[in-house]
């Protein structure tokens, strides 16, 4: 169903150095996933370290709705017992999704390959967002589309069939959903489902089958993509998750703690998997003053301690195939460039249009309104860095688009004047909190 919020406009204001010791919460894909593998396994799973933004929220709901029994028992921990692969029971109402692109689109491929009936909803952006991108393999694997908004949209029905067809599939576009919804609908499916992708997206989707005890084998496929190969109809076994701390949301204070000057802040134990790292390889490239304190793993990923210092930064060339490892980091990361000196060019940028808004001109639009100069080139992003002082006093339009109000806000904390977004409420989703944490570094945002 489409939400009413109520617009939250926020403030950030200019102030000394950041200083300080943070954790950042639990990653958002790990913690969809943690509870749609619950779901699907025998026993019980326990979860610590859960993002419970809205998102991750809606998924449980939806987990719940389809037959899980689930218990929090205190902040980040959680259990979910599970009714195992092919035992879903079929939900009374519609699934809710709100904001949340990945829970609906993996929830899509859990639901279209079991024999029952689901209806998919969510709020004003879900409902913009393209759903044909994993209708397509579905209809191939069985599933019928019972119904759909205008081209493939949410709200829409689907109704699984008695017995998933194993496919073999290749990714139209470099999209971890799209390969996860593939791959979760191969659960149900006997014999071999398999992806194709020319570019390799974020693995969790894979790690956690392995983890739950599926057979799957995953090789490179040409110059940057993978091949991988799930034999279908496992019973999966509830195991531990441990989900690490988000490195999409680790990159705001990061981000913050570079433009600041003076700021030296400490991030903990950031999940540093090579496949979500490409800010970091970005900022480094633009001299970035970013060391590892401490290297350790958690839950079966790398994470490290890192600590930031304000930096002068230059502008760089960022190439087309590290799109898929930093996909959410570019709103925050053109906040960055326009600090810098020269010009950042992000090349290769077309999913950024389908994401919770147009983010290429929910971005272009914000920096303009901070006097920044730059300019949408075909699917490039180009942006003339400042040098350092950029004016700011603008109000920003977030368009329900969690990632564009906390990049402006990391934004007008080192601006001239004051930044505004027009709406906080959607900073929820994936890091509520998000106002409270940069504050404490020493920010003024409210
Ligand atoms: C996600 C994959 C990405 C990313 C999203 C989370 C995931 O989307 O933008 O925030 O958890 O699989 P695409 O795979 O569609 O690029």
């Amino acid at each position: 169903m489409a939400h009413a919020q109520h617009p939250i406009p926020v403030t950030a204001r200019r102030t000394g150095l950041l200083r300080g010791h943070v954790r950042v919460p639990g990653d958002k894909s790990v913690s969809h996933r943690a509870m749609i593998f619950g779901l699907l396994a025998i026993g019980e799973t326990t979860i610590s370290g859960l993002l419970e933004g809205e998102d991750v929220m809606r998924t449980a709901d939806a987990a719940r709705a389809l037959g899980a029994i689930i218990h929090h028992d205190g902040p980040g921990a959680w259990r979910v017992r599970g009714v195992g692969v092919g035992g879903l029971r079929e939900p009374k109402g519609t699934l809710d999704f709100g904001n949340a692109g990945t829970g609906s689109r993996l929830m899509m491929g859990v639901c279209g390959a079991h024999p029952i009936t689901t209806i998919f909803d969510g709020d004003a952006s879900l409902r913009k967002r393209p759903m044909r991108r994993i209708l397509d393999p579905l209809e191939l694997m069985g599933t019928t589309i019972v119904s759909q908004g205008e081209g493939g949209r949410v709200p829409l029905t689907l109704r699984g069939p008695r017995e998933a067809v194993p496919i073999v599939y290749r990714t139209p576009v470099a999209s971890a959903q799209i390969k996860s919804a593939v791959l979760l609908a191969g659960l149900a499916a006997p014999g071999e489902t398999t992806v194709i992708e020319t570019e390799a997206t974020r693995d969790h989707t894979e790690t956690m089958l392995r983890h739950f005890g599926a057979q799957l084998v995953s090789t490179p496929e040409g110059a940057h993509g993978r091949r991988i190969v799930l034999t279908g109809q496992p019973e999966l076994q509830a195991a531990p998750i441990v989900v690490p701390a988000d490195p999409s949301s680790a990159a705001f204070p990061l981000v913050a703690g570079l433009i600041v000057p003076g700021s030296d802040i400490v991030l903990e134990s950031v999940m540093t998997n090579p496949l979500r790292s490409g800010l970091l390889t970005t900022l480094r490239e633009m001299g970035a003053d970013i060391t590892v304190e401490s290297e350790a793993n958690e839950g079966g990923e790398a994470v490290a301690t890192l600590r930031v210092r304000a930096s002068s930064l230059r502008g760089v060339e960022v190439p087309p195939e590290r799109a898929p490892s930093m996909i959410d980091e570019y709103p925050v990361l053109a906040v960055a460039a326009s600090f810098a000196t020269g010009t950042t060019r992000m090349r290769g940028l077309q999913e950024l249009r389908v994401k919770e808004s147009d983010r290429l001109a929910a971005v272009e639009a914000g920096l303009r309104a901070a006097g920044v100069t730059c300019a949408i080139e075909g699917d490039d992003l180009v942006v003339e860095g400042s040098g350092g002082t950029v004016a700011g006093g603008g109000t920003v339009a977030t368009h329900l688009d969690h990632r564009i109000a906390m990049s402006f806000l990391v934004m007008g904390l080192a601006t001239q004047a004051p930044m505004q977004v027009d709406d906080g409420a959607m900073i929820a989703t994936s890091f509520p909190s998000f106002i409270a944490l940069m504050n404490g570094l020493g920010a003024d945002i409210g």
